[in-house]
């Protein structure tokens, strides 16, 4: 009974395997996909848009795969047998021509087809000056790996398991010692060796464990990709906008805003092209907005689409950080927390933003107690009670109380 039990359970595993082996295959696919693709077929197609060809995502829940591998080798051929879709979508983009590609294998359009089949289908066709959907990609094959390494181990230790209970009905046991070979043999009889060994796994795994606790949370250096390159060097830096132009929450409120698009389109209603980029990042904006450049109005009845900035500092909801107390009432510069905004290309996170650095600020900063309209009643009796020259820190107004940073 036991035994059959055991060898069920291995089965299970066995076929949990075989499904992971199988994920993995159409992981490895798509990936060699996705090169055949960058190098054959982006020139004229995107997945997400139209460019000289069709979007491509999805296409395999629009064509079956006969029809695709047919129109992918050679699509001349399948128009001149007649096929009536081959001879619509020819129509439909005005006779323009798709190369022919007699030399991909069918498994090589197999691979292209799995990494078009990746990202969802590309949504209803915004104006032709661009979408701004992002593709992100997820990489599962580290947690694959990590997921069959714990398989692996788990079957193993069936399969001691397995032979212990043979051991207990009185039949010889098979003895995994005599596969091993000899220093694993004398390591696993000597118990001193296995434990020196669980000693060292154990402070191993407890040195990982204490690095990664002490980074949740701190995410200095965050780097996020955003959906447009927004250059602050540009803007901030080489055209000299004043932060406040676009970040003018920062002043009067809780929250410094990210601007929206409307606020964008003030300059680039006219500005049409960037020095770096020429049209196509800023005719992102214009997909937001419903902007036709060429007829230079807004395009009637369009829904706009907000701008999917990525948030870069984000405090956890347990604390509480306000702007216009630290910019407008502190006198701080925006580059004291911040860094050197104006000579970033892309914003990263330059502060830890953890308790610490808050607090440490707060002990060793001097409260502007002059040209201080903000909270001039309270600062005002702060020189009373300290005296006029005093060296008041934020620390002896209160800013090392909990309840002021946290709700
Ligand atoms: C030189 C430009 C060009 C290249 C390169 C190109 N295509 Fe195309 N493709 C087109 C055009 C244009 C169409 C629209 C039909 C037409 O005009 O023939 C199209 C249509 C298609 C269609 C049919 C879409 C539908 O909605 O039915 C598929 C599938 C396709 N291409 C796949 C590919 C693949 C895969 C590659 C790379 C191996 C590729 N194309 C390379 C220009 C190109
Ligand atoms: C022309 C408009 C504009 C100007 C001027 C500008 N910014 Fe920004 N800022 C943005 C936009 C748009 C984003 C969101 C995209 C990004 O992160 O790059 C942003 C993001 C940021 C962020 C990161 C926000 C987050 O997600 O945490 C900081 C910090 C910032 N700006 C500071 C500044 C400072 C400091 C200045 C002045 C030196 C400045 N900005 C000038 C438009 C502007
Ligand atoms: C106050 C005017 C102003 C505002 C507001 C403004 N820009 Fe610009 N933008 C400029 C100028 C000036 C240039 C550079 C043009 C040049 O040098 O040819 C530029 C260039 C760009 C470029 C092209 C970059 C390149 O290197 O090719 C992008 C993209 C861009 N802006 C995005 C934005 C976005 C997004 C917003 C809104 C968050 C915004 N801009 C708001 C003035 C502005
Ligand atoms: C005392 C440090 C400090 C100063 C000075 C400061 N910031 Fe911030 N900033 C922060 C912190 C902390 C956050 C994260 C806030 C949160 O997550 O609630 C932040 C977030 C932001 C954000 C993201 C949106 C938001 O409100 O969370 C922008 C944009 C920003 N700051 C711009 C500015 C600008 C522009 C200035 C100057 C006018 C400025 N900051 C001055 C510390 C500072
Ligand atoms: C670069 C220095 C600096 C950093 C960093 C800083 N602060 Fe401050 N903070 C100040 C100054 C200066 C004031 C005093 C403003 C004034 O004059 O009233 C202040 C005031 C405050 C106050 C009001 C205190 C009171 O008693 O009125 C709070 C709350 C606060 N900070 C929270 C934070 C939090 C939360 C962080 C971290 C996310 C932070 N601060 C980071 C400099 C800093
Ligand atoms: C100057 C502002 C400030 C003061 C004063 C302050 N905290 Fe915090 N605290 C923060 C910030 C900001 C965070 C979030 C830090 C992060 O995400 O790493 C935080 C995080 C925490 C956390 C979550 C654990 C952690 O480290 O992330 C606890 C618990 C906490 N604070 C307790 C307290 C207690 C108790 C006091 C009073 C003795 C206090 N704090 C005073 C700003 C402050």
């Amino acid at each position: 009974m036991r035994k059959r039990f055991t060898d069920r359970i291995s089965h299970i595993f066995l076929s949990l395997i075989l499904v992971l082996t199988a994920t993995f295959a159409t992981a490895q696919d798509a990936k060699a996909g996705k090169s055949l693709f960058n190098a054959n077929c982006a020139a004229c197609h995107k997945l997400d848009k139209k460019l000289i060809g069709p979007a491509l995502a999805g296409i395999t829940e629009k064509r079956d795969a006969e029809w695709l591998h047919a129109w992918i080798k050679d699509n001349a051929a399948l128009r001149a047998s007649g096929d009536a879709d081959a001879i619509a979508i020819f129509e439909e983009y005005n006779g323009s021509v798709m190369t022919a590609f007699p030399n991909l294998s069918d498994e090589d359009i197999d691979n292209i087809l799995a990494y078009t089949a990746e990202v969802p289908a590309a949504p209803v066709a915004g104006p032709a000056t661009g979408a701004e959907a992002v593709v992100v990609e997820e990489d599962n094959t580290v947690f694959l790996i990590g997921l069959g390494a714990v398989l692996l181990l788990l079957i193993v230790l069936l399969v001691r398991v397995k032979n212990t209970l043979k051991q207990v009905k009185g039949q010889p046991a098979t003895n995994l010692m005599e596969d091993a070979n000899i220093i694993t043999r004398t390591a696993l009889k000597n118990p001193r060796i296995m434990t020196l060994i669980t000693i060292v796994i154990a402070v191993i795994f407890l040195q990982q464990l204490f690095l990664a606790l002490n980074k949740v949370g701190v995410t200095q250096d965050y780097q996020p990709e955003q959906p447009i390159a927004f250059s602050h060097k540009l803007h901030a830096g080489d055209n000299q906008i004043d932060c406040n132009y676009c970040h003018y929450g920062a002043r009067k409120s809780m929250e410094s805003n990210i601007p929206s698009a409307n606020v964008c389109m003030n300059c680039h209603m006219n500005i049409q092209e960037g020095p770096t980029t020429g049209t196509e990042e800023i005719s992102k904006i214009y997909a937001a907005v419903g902007f036709d450049p060429e007829a230079g109005s807004y395009i009637e009845g369009y829904e706009q689409k907000p701008i999917k900035w990525v948030r870069i500092h984000d405090l956890p909801d347990l604390s509480y950080f306000n702007h216009s107390q630290h910019v407008t009432a502190g006198g701080l510069d925006c580059q004291t927390c911040h860094g050197p905004v104006e000579e970033m290309e892309e914003v990263y996170q330059y502060s830890p933003l953890t308790m610490g650095w808050c607090v440490n600020c707060h002990r060793e900063t001097k409260v502007k107690v002059e040209s201080n309209d903000y909270y001039t009643e309270m600062h005002e009796k702060l020189k009373e009670k300290y005296g006029k020259d005093a060296n008041i820190t934020v620390e002896m107004i209160g800013g090392l109380e909990c309840g002021k940073c946290h709700y």
